[in-house]
């Protein structure tokens, strides 16, 4: 489907991609995954030709793309941009339909496709198709990014660091999103990210860059097991441990500090953080530090134009565990539940951390390591 051959691109004597080779298949999800530099995004745009590389060759679907018309080409790639790059003075609805409406399809048949693109990711087409992108959370705004690119149904999407911005929790759902709309759609995916959970998470097939070259290209279960070089080896898991997960505290496997604020604090004030922060679920603190509970943007949508202050929305109590716990304690508790994350609190009640389903699979990447070591 897409094949790169000893394809090189320099900025001046700088030589970004080093004889680059690889082929993807198609209705694979591959993800780039390497440090910052290391030409991911370079070797993303050679394949609709928003770069064109001096040497080697690149083919989509059997023909080289050097021989393609690149409008033609790029109506056959979805791209979604390494900052969301929605058009802000544009409805979801105009934002979806960019590349149907300059095909010329008709309205109607937009409409349709609209409709059923929301219906993919849970958001209703009567609720969002006629907000604007600042009226979204950033998460919603990024799923509206990933569904302009679906719109006119390219056989391969490109998508680059789509969720790098995201709180962790959104960021997880989103996640759990994209293998599902590929499952459906059996379209295929180029995902570049640095974070080697979602990769791991992701991909069919891992391919880890370094300065411009491929140092390994595998499967993930293959990647864990007989990573090809040390930097592999970092990417995969920070703390190796002997025992594994079971020597692990939750504090070792938390992400802290977590956004929060006290009862008192205003309904608009409470919705800016987390339209800053991105987040889909905050947690509220009582005056003395300790945990109140966790409010959802849903109850602040039902019940914040009444509320004087945050502290009088309507609050779940969310799974709680201790810096203490076993981390593999804390993760039963988040597999048994339902929820997105369970609050770590410290000895004296308070909110101390929280541990998300990422944060799991850096847990479950380190006992895999516990053993090989
Ligand atoms: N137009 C340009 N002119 C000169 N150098 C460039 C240009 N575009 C990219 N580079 C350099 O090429 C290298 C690879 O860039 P690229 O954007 O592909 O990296 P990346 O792996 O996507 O990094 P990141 O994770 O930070 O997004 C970097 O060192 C960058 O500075
Ligand atoms: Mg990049």
């Amino acid at each position: 489907m897409i094949r790169f051959e000893q394809v090189v691109k320099s900025y001046g004597d700088r030589v970004i991609l080093d004889h680059i080779d690889f082929e993807i298949k198609e209705g694979e999800f591959v993800v780039l995954i390497g440090p910052s530099g290391c030409g991911k995004t370079t070797t993303l745009k050679s394949i609709n030709r928003l770069i064109e590389p001096e040497e080697g060759r690149i083919f989509v679907g059997g023909r080289d793309i050097m021989e393609t018309n690149p409008v033609l080409l790029r109506r056959k790639i979805g791209y979604v941009i390494q900052e969301i790059g929605l058009f802000p003075n544009m409805t979801v609805a105009e934002n979806i339909a960019v590349v149907p409406k300059r095909l010329k399809y008709d309205k109607q048949r937009i409409d349709k496709i609209t409709r059923e693109l929301l219906e993919m990711v849970d958001m209703s087409y009567e609720e969002y198709a006629h907000k604007y992108p600042s009226q979204l959370s950033g998460g919603q705004q990024q799923r509206i990014g990933v569904l302009r690119a679906l719109a006119a149904s390219p056989p391969i999407v490109l998508m680059d660091e789509p969720f790098g911005a995201l709180d962790p929790m959104t960021r997880n759902a989103l996640q759990d999103e994209i293998v599902r709309l590929h499952k459906k759609l059996k379209k295929t995916f180029v995902f570049v990210t640095h974070d080697m959970e979602e990769a791991l998470k992701l991909a069919d097939t891992i391919v880890f860059m370094d300065e411009g070259k491929i140092v390994q290209m595998d499967s993930p279960d293959e990647m864990l097991e007989n990573p090809k070089s040390e930097l592999i080896k970092r990417f995969m898991g920070k703390h190796l441990s002997d025992n594994g997960v079971v020597s692990l505290t939750t504090q070792d496997i938390m992400k802290a500090p977590p956004a929060s604020v006290y009862k008192r604090e205003g309904v608009k004030k409470s919705t800016e953080i987390m339209a800053r922060r991105q987040l889909d679920a905050l947690i509220i603190k009582n005056e003395d530090e300790t945990y109140a509970g966790t409010v959802s943007v849903r109850n602040i949508r039902r019940y914040g134009k009444e509320a004087k202050n945050i502290g009088e929305i309507p609050m779940s109590p969310h799974i709680t565990s201790y810096v203490s716990d076993d981390a593999s304690e804390s993760l039963d508790k988040l597999l048994d539940s339902d929820e997105d994350f369970i609050v770590v609190l410290n000895d004296k009640e308070e909110v101390a951390g929280i541990v998300t389903k990422t944060s799991m699979a850096r847990a479950m990447a380190d006992a895999l390591w516990g053993d090989e070591s």
